[in-house]
């Protein structure tokens, strides 16, 4: 499973890409205004930074109005998806953008038959919510597993792209039944890095080092 980083905070991409473990990011409007900065300088930053698909999200409603934006985002960068929602509107605006080999990321997708619909309008990925089905009492991880075995069952070339990732639970359960990608908040990286037993070894580590040295200058 490759692993997207889903921020617009350019501070926190350049940190998480020093680990050399990301292969691409997500954006959404949210995240957007979470961040200060004219939005396509960020979308070009965001690809210098991250060597890999870089989803921008559309923000229009309707077919025509989707798709010239979408041409104008994945004109900023050969590496820019153009995002947009499991709609009416999104799926017409897709298989448009994808017969002109734009490719686009399918959005705010809860259901096995929302994903066939993106992948059948021939969406390059589809981004199923895991999160926002467990706000809401529901299991969110259940509902990416059905996405993901009709998927294996089926001929589709759209990878799965589990969003929504709240938890370090959710990146390894997604890896578990075999997500193609996993876009994952900057703090959920860290979450996933640290153990007490890792940070407990290295102190130990440093301080046997520096007992034996400071043995060898007595
Ligand atoms: C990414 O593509 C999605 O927009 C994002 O993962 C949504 O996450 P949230 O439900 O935590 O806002």
């Amino acid at each position: 499973m490759k692993l997207f980083i889903d921020t617009a905070n350019l501070a926190d991409i350049e940190e998480i890409a020093g680990w050399g473990v990301l292969s691409g990011a997500t954006t959404n409007p949210t995240l957007l205004a979470q961040v200060e900065g004219d939005e396509d300088d960020i979308y070009r930053r965001i690809c210098e930074l991250v060597d890999g698909p870089v989803s921008a999200e559309v923000v229009a409603d309707d077919v025509p109005t989707m798709v010239s934006e979408g041409r104008r985002l994945a004109a900023i960068d050969p590496r820019i998806v153009v995002k947009l929602p499991t709609s009416r509107e999104g799926l017409g605006a897709t298989s448009a953008l994808a017969r002109e080999g734009i490719r686009v990321n399918m959005t705010l997708c809860f259901t096995a038959n929302q994903a066939i619909l993106a992948a059948s309008a021939g969406a390059a990925y589809v981004s199923p919510f895991i999160g926002r089905y467990d706000d809401i009492n529901e299991d969110g991880l259940g509902h990416l597993a059905e996405i993901v075995e009709a998927f294996a069952a089926s001929a589709f070339d759209t990878q799965v792209l589990a969003a929504s990732v709240r938890t370090p639970v959710h990146v390894m359960e997604a890896a578990r039944m075999g997500a193609d990608v996993a876009t994952i908040p900057p703090k959920v990286f860290h979450q996933m890095l640290h153990h007490p037993l890792t940070a407990a070894g290295i102190d130990q580590f440093n301080r046997d080092h520096a007992a034996r040295l400071a043995r060898k200058d007595a």
